[in-house]
This record gives structure tokens, C-alpha cells and sequence, in this order.
């Protein structure tokens, strides 16, 4: 028998929007291991296994080879680095805008060294440099909107969709970092020594993309 064809799924909001467009190609867990607490996923085709892990693991999987291929966050993508995968597909879903923002109606100081909190420290570096600012970044795993409320920092970098907890929280996004939607990601090796599977998954995504 041949190995499986391992995916690896970021687990939590990107998940609830995989599945369906996995189901849509024909491919779905088994029932037994989707209500199960287990992390590898047989599915009903014996040639495709998922595995359900962190989102900020995903590139690292599948990087390693432990996984052929992934779904992974554009903004993960971004702050990861490097270009040890090939990335053939945009899956269009879960799409956000990674933004800065700040308390309302309070721009702070740019000309003193401003203190920005989030998740995103590399591309929150490259982003203040970019525009010719020394920012003090300050790593957060999460609610970076708390951090100017309580005097933690000026800035916030974070993901908003709705912009409701940036609302709830009297914020307000000041600028626009970069789109964030979910991505289709190959292994190297996998791409070369599994090609006709690989591009099998492939074409039948990207044929369900975008669909409603
Ligand atoms: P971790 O498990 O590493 O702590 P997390 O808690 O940030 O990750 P989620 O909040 O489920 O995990 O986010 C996973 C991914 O979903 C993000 O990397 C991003 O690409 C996308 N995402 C996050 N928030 C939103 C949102 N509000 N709207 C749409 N997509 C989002
Ligand atoms: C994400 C993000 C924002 C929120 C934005 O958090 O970090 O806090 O969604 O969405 P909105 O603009 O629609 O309000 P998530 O809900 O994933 O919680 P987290 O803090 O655990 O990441």
C-alpha cells in the first residue's frame, strides 16, 4: 500500500472552512475520528490523511516533510519566512486584513520611538522600517487589543474581519499591513515524488474555489 498523503490543517477558525471545501472534492474525515480527539485524521480516501495542528505549526510541518502539504494563514506564512515550500494556491477563505490600530481618536507620537504589541513581530519590524520608524515591538500570543488600554503599548498589529473587537474595545485601525486569506501549501520534495497526487488535490481545489 502507498503512504497516505498527509495534509495538515491548522485546527480552530481556518478548519470550520477547510472541511466543507475538502467535501466538496470528495474528501472527508471518517466519521469515528472526527467526533475522536485524535490528531491524525483517516479520511475516506485511504491515499489522504489529515493532521489537525496549531495554525503557527502548519509551515513547519510541511516544511519538514511530515506533512506533503498544508492550509495555513497568509499572515502565518508571512511572519514564518523563507521559502522552503511552494505555495500554488490561494484558498480564498478566511479572509481578514492584518491592520494597525490605535485607541480613537489618539494618533500617538510616530517621531518618538512608538511601542507596538501583537503576535506578527517580524512583520511588524519589516512594516514600521518600511516606513522609516524604529518601533519597540512587544510579543503578544493573544487579544492585542487590550494592550492600548492599558497603557501596554501604542500600536496594536492584529488580524480584523468585522472590526467588532476593535469596536468594542474604542480602536480603530489606522492602516492597512496586508489582505490575509488562507493558503495551499507543497511540500518541495512531496511536489517532485508525489506529483500525479499532489496535482490530482490540487486542480480539484482549485476548481471549488471561491464557489459558494
Ligand atoms: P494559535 O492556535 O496559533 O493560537 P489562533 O488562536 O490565532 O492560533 P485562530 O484565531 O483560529 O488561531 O486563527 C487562525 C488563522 O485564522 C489566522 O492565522 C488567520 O489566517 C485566520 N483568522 C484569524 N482571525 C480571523 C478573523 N477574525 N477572520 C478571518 N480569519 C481569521
Ligand atoms: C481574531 C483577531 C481579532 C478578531 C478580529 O481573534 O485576533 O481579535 O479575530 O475579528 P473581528 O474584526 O471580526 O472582530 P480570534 O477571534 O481568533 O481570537 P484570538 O484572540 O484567540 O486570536
Amino acid at each position: 500500500m502507498i503512504l497516505p498523503l498527509r495534509i495538515a490543517l491548522s485546527k480552530g477558525r481556518i478548519l470550520d472552512d477547510t472541511l466543507p471545501l475538502f467535501a466538496k472534492i470528495g474528501i472527508a474525515p471518517t466519521e469515528e475520528d472526527q467526533r475522536s480527539r485524535k490528531l491524525i485524521l483517516n479520511t475516506n480516501r485511504e491515499d489522504v490523511q489529515f493532521i489537525i495542528i496549531r495554525a503557527t505549526d502548519v509551515p513547519t510541518y510541511v516544511e519538514y516533510g511530515a506533512a506533503d502539504m498544508g492550509v495555513v494563514g497568509k499572515d502565518v506564512l508571512v511572519e514564518y519566512g523563507g521559502s522552503s515550500f511552494y505555495e500554488p494556491l490561494d484558498l480564498q477563505i478566511a479572509k481578514c486584513r492584518m491592520m494597525v490600530a490605535a485607541l480613537k481618536g489618539e494618533q500617538p507620537q510616530t517621531s518618538v520611538r512608538p511601542r507596538v504589541a501583537t503576535k506578527y513581530v517580524n512583520i511588524t519590524h519589516d512594516y514600521f522600517a518600511r516606513l522609516g520608524i524604529q518601533a519597540e515591538v512587544v510579543k503578544l500570543y493573544g487579544s492585542m487589543e487590550l494592550a492600548p488600554l492599558v497603557g501596554l503599548a501604542d500600536y496594536i498589529v492584529d488580524l480584523v474581519e468585522t472590526g467588532n473587537t476593535l469596536k468594542a474595545n474604542g480602536l480603530e485601525a489606522t492602516d492597512l499591513v496586508m489582505e490575509v486569506s488562507s493558503r495551499l501549501i507543497v511540500n518541495k520534495a512531496s511536489m517532485k515524488m508525489r506529483h500525479q497526487q499532489v496535482t490530482e488535490l490540487l486542480s480539484k481545489l482549485r476548481g471549488v474555489v471561491g464557489e459558494e
